[in-house]
């Protein structure tokens, strides 16, 4: 555990120790290239140093590299620099300003001394930016004031954009897109990023903008409304959706007012239909008790057709009385 822990410790210390690293070509006279300070610098010189004679490579005044027939002669700063003769490059690692200044390349094609080429490069060593500070303050009207700093890096730039374009002056109530501070419109929404830039590095920070709604309608308390709202107040309005849909709101309360009245008008039927059936299941097991007494009676009496039908007659005034029973309920 401990092991994996020093070899995470390592890495980290690897990765913030390497810096950052930069690279330029400069085959053609005059180029400006920049170095970031504690970092490293690739340094492109020419296309392939093999097949050339002899040469050296000056800053300011003082030679630090010399070679001849791919032999490297000296390098003053061999500690912290290689070169690659195969294609050129020349590579500085641990940047310090002092090695900012003008480099000179002097290539020697033959012995003679004076077949002589010379082209030189200008190398500006930068602090990189470390970090970005985005502190930002919705206005009472949704207006959001914005200001934007940086930290470590010399001379940093400064550049706002919206939804990766950058922030136009009809966005702007104060400052422009490469402004510290800005003042963005009510009605300007998205991510607003600042990033902070120099030669060797940019570094940026984005922020939400403050949202707001214009919000225009009379509330249920009669009072009537016509403002900007932050997010939180959005559905204070029951505004009719663009599709002309029912308003949320009230789509959210109308099934429930629904169910409750659909509940009370079908569960009173439900409940007259089971009190019916209850009934009627009652009368049905009365006239079969009925029946069997009846039967039982027939047998002792033994009485004759005549007689059969009154009874049947009985049972259908009984019936009647039941009926009407029923519908009292
Ligand atoms: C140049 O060559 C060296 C060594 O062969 C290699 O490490 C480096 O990446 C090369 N650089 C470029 C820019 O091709
Ligand atoms: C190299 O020259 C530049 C001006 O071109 C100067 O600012 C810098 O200090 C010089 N560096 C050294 C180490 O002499
Ligand atoms: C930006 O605003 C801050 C305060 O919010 C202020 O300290 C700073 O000087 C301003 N910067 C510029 C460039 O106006
Ligand atoms: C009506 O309601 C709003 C928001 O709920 C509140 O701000 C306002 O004071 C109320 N108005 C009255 C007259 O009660």
């Amino acid at each position: 555990m401990d092991a994996v822990c020093g070899l995470l410790l390592l890495l980290l210390l690897h990765g913030t120790s390497h810096g950052v690293e930069t690279f330029c070509d400069g085959r053609q006279n005059g180029t400006k290239c920049y170095g970031a300070l504690g970092g490293t610098v690739v340094l492109r010189l020419m296309d392939d140093a093999s097949k050339i004679f002899s040469y050296q490579w000056i800053f300011n005044t003082t030679t630090i590299l010399r070679l001849r027939n791919n032999m490297i002669l000296s390098n003053l700063i061999e500690k912290r620099s290689s070169f690659s003769p195969s294609n050129g490059t020349f590579r500085i690692n641990d940047l310090s300003r002092n090695d900012g200044g003008e480099y000179t390349l002097e290539v020697y094609k033959d012995n003679s001394g004076t077949n002589q080429e010379k082209r030189t490069l200008q190398l500006t060593i930068q602090a990189p930016v470390s970090s970005v500070l985005l502190v930002s303050e919705c206005l009472s009207q949704g207006e959001m004031k914005a200001s934007c700093s940086s930290e470590g890096g010399d001379s940093p730039q400064y550049r706002w954009t919206l939804g990766g374009r950058t922030l136009t002056q009809t966005q702007l109530l104060s400052g422009n897109s490469e402004s510290q501070n800005i003042t963005v419109k009510q009605d300007v929404s998205g991510e607003l990023v600042c990033s902070v830039r120099n030669d060797v590095s940019v570094v940026r920070k984005e922020k939400q903008t403050c949202g707001f709604t214009f919000l225009q309608c009379t509330l249920s308390n009669g009072t009537y409304i016509s403002n900007w709202f932050p997010p939180a107040y959005e559905t204070l309005c029951p505004q009719p959706t663009p599709e002309g849909k029912e308003p949320d709101i009230t789509v959210s309360n109308k099934p429930s007012i629904k169910i409750t009245s659909s509940s009370h008008t079908k569960a009173l039927p439900l409940l007259y239909c089971g009190l019916r059936a209850a009934v009627v299941f009652l009368i049905l097991t009365g006239i079969f008790v009925y029946f069997a007494c009846k039967k039982n009676d027939l047998k002792k009496a033994e009485g004759s057709a005549v007689h059969e039908v009154t009874e049947y007659e009985n049972d259908s005034v009984v019936m009647l009385e039941m009926r009407s029973s029923a519908s009292r309920l």
